[in-house]
């Protein structure tokens, strides 16, 4: 027995290297501590999750003939009818009518988040990098970091978008230190982001295509809609790279969800892929993984998407957040946090709102600003996690899904003080 404590338990490279995730931290702070106000999480609101819908529907499918199916083991891949209906929505944005995709194409996964990790999987080995965006999304960073990947990130413009000349010269120099065999993906996040709610253009996106079939590998691209359902007054404009013709040629991924727009808690989420074979590598890892994703919420959303009451649903809750966003928006703007030199984007959809202290403000996780907040019952997540390279210090993001009107005034209230008080004290 006291020979078995001494010896060492020898973990996998990925047990060793995955340390506790950012998002537990956070949750544990907001635990231990009932007052705080969370702005950092990046949850939906409880008050617009449709819940009264999904029980109608529920009762709907069990007593469809065979209803009892649903409650079976459904395919790998999904059912049929959620990953049609799935086409079917993307090929409803302007542009996209004749988006070339059938069933096969579509993979449904557990949230957007598995797909993103089993393509990663499919896609990398420990040691190889993945081109990000400054910021990017910081969970899928720890996937990364958790898969021995090393995330590069794209250089950006003065605007935020995508520096293409940036881009060229960083492949370049990767290539000279014999690293070009190791870029096996590029990740963005193009609608609407996490966490800097920006949008990326058409044209931006269809030049990036560009400059990436120029190269002399086959860079494969995953792009991330997570939020683009969730606008708040009108579709962002940009086709996706599915039906852009300078991407026809590259290995493209494109994920969705339902998880923001609709149940969070139903975790269906889903990945459309042209190349068969590289889909059908993630379907051999969905396979070993779980053989499928629950066949009953599946049903429940194919359901609700093939009778119009997503769409519907859809309708009601875009202002919901667009206001929740104002409310946020206004309080920050009317305690006086642009007075002291923060500056944000106003989203015009998601769920979050990035906003950039002045250089040299300190806002990481256990900086005396963190502590402040805390101890001012608010909480945010730190953008230095949202970078792969680990800074700027000086951002945070903040969501307005979770926290209700009053609370999220108040919240935004706290946050300002806590900027004044740590301006008074520098
Ligand atoms: C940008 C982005 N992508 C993917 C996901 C994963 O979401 P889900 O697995 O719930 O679909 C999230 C969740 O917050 C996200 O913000």
């Amino acid at each position: 027995m006291e020979q078995a404590v001494l010896k060492k338990l020898r973990y996998s490279g990925l047990g060793e290297r995955l340390t506790d995730p950012v998002i537990v931290h956070l949750m544990a702070n907001a635990l231990s501590n009932p007052d705080l106000l969370s702005l950092a999480a990046g949850f939906t609101d409880n008050a617009a999750l449709p819940i009264d819908l999904v029980r109608q529907v529920v009762g709907e499918v069990a007593e469809l003939p065979g209803g009892s199916e649903c409650l079976q083991y459904g395919m790998n891949s999904g059912r049929p009818g959620l990953r049609e209906a799935v086409i079917g929505l993307l090929s409803a944005y302007q542009g996209e009518q004749s988006i070339e995709l059938d069933q096969d194409h579509v993979l449904i996964s557990n949230g957007s988040q598995q797909s993103l990790y089993i393509a990663t999987q499919v896609l990398c080995d420990p040691g190889d990098i993945v081109l990000v965006e400054k910021p990017s999304y910081f969970v899928y960073l720890e996937v990364l970091k958790g898969l021995g990947v090393r995330p590069v990130s794209i250089p950006t413009l003065a605007d935020g978008r995508i520096d293409l000349d940036g881009l060229r010269t960083l492949i370049d120099r990767l290539s000279r230190n014999g690293d070009a065999g190791r870029i096996k993906a590029l990740y963005m996040v193009t609608y609407h982001a996490n966490p800097s709610s920006r949008c990326m253009p058409e044209d931006d996106k269809r030049n990036l295509g560009k400059l990436l079939q120029s190269l002399d590998f086959a860079l494969p691209v995953i792009e991330d809609a997570a939020y683009r359902d969730l606008f708040f007054e009108k579709p962002f404009s940009a086709r996706s790279i599915l039906s852009l013709p300078e991407y026809a040629d590259l290995p493209c991924l494109y994920a969705g969800t339902f998880t923001k727009p609709f149940a969070t808690g139903m975790k269906v989420g889903y990945c459309c892929c042209p190349d068969k074979q590289l889909l059908g590598k993630m379907l051999n890892v969905k396979g070993q993984q779980d053989f499928g994703t629950a066949n009953f919420t599946q049903a429940i959303i194919e359901k609700v998407i093939n009778d119009g009451r997503y769409e519907n649903f859809l309708r009601e809750i875009r202002p919901h957040y667009g206001h929740k966003m104002q409310i946020l928006h206004n309080a920050l703007k009317e305690e006086g946090l642009a007075e002291m030199g923060w500056k944000w984007d106003v989203p015009a959809g998601g769920l979050l709102l990035w906003a950039e202290a002045p250089e040299g403000f300190d806002t990481r996780m256990g900086s005396p600003f963190y502590h402040a907040c805390i101890d001012d019952g608010v909480l945010y997540v730190p953008g230095d996690y949202c970078f792969a390279e680990g800074s700027p210090f000086n951002y945070v993001r903040l969501s307005f899904g979770v926290l209700d009107e009053e609370r999220l005034k108040e919240a935004a209230k706290r946050f300002v003080l806590s900027v004044r008080l740590a301006c008074q004290n520098a």
